[in-house]
């Protein structure tokens, strides 16, 4: 008996020993401890014998079984360790692989240009301010001497809210950058020397036109800034923007309710692919005393220069752009184009 339980076991040690993979590892568990197993069967004859020979066998019976046992949670635990390191070693990481990638983001164009607009006038003594998009209509409209019948504040023009101010009139969505100048003019004591980038709308959509735009407005007020400094800062500050002084500034008359006199502001590159046109800039001229008078200031001490110019325009100039929805489109191959 003893002999043959010595055999088993020896057995068994042969037998795991062999075994490679979990699967003849559970038919090795089955042969020696499984349900007909070769141990097994020896318990199963044990209800035949007596008490006397139960308590001498059954001890060692039971030594064989935890031998075997041992046996096959050694076996088990070694084979899970040689798994995990073969799916390392099968999956192994190539360091000197070149790095898939990520792409950083890339700031929008016109984003690019209000970077470079607000570089520009802050190196000439300007700060820059920014303002809600929704707006009154005394900002928008009323402070900025537009009378109640001009065009601008008709429905087809301008965008308007469901929502009311304190004076009962419809909020809008601001149709250019100049209420900031009333914005700011009525709670900062001048001198006042301003840009206010930022968002516009308007009710109109085409190849050159988009409901939603962005322009940028200039205020300098003082006591004594004349039409002159607007010239003479307008014509640096281009010069900067498209990084040239081949170009010509020419400030031609025109009207705007909030200035007086007022003008448009074209320029002509003097070379390069657009040489020789004029192109249309920018609104500006010197601030309508009405409007000082808004800002809660004495006309007769104070004045100043404003102006307002698109965004767009100015990028599709510098880049050579020539459809506006290119901006609006999202699409990656024109987007990714743009970078200094
Ligand atoms: N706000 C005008 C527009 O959107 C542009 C403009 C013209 C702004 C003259 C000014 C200005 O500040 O002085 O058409």
């Amino acid at each position: 008996m003893i002999h043959l339980l010595d055999d088993i076991v020896k057995n068994a040690e042969k037998e795991f020993e062999s075994v490679k993979d979990s699967a003849s590892l559970d038919r090795v568990k089955a042969h020696f401890i499984g349900k007909n197993g070769v141990l097994t069967k020896f318990f199963k004859q044990f209800s035949d014998f007596d008490i006397e020979t139960k308590r001498q066998y059954g001890k060692l019976i039971n030594e064989a079984k935890n031998k075997i046992e041992v046996l096959l949670a050694n076996k088990k635990s070694y084979l899970q360790d040689v798994n995990i390191s073969l799916s390392v070693s099968s999956n192994l990481i190539d360091v000197t692989l070149p790095g898939r990638g990520k792409s950083f983001g890339n700031i929008h164009p016109i984003m690019r240009t209000q970077e470079r607009i607000e570089k520009i006038f802050r190196s000439i003594g300007f700060d820059v301010i920014d303002g809600p998009e929704i707006e009154t209509d005394w900002n928008n409209f009323t402070a900025l001497n537009s009378p109640i019948d001009h065009p601008a504040r008709s429905m087809q023009d301008t965008f308007y809210l469901n929502l009311k101010d304190q004076n009962g009139l419809p909020l809008l969505l601001r149709t250019h950058t100049s209420p900031m100048q009333v914005r700011y003019a009525s709670t900062n004591k001048p001198p006042i020397k301003v840009i206010a980038p930022g968002k516009t709308y308007r009710i109109d959509s085409d190849a050159t036109h988009s409901p939603m735009f962005h322009q940028v407005e200039g205020l300098w007020v003082s006591k004594d800034v004349s039409f002159a400094d607007l010239k003479g800062i307008y014509t640096e500050f281009l010069k900067c923007f498209f990084e040239t002084e081949n170009l010509l500034l020419r400030f031609r008359p025109s009207f705007f309710p909030f200035t007086e006199p007022s003008a448009e502001i074209d320029m002509m590159f003097t070379s390069g692919s657009n040489k020789g046109k004029w192109l249309e800039i920018s609104g500006a001229g010197q601030i309508h005393p009405n409007v000082i008078r808004n800002f809660g200031l004495n006309p007769e001490y104070y004045m100043g220069f404003a102006f307002g110019s698109g965004l767009e325009r100015l990028t599709m100039l510098r880049y050579g752009i020539t459809d506006l929805r290119h901006f609006y489109e999202n699409d990656l191959r024109f987007l990714n184009q743009i970078r200094n």
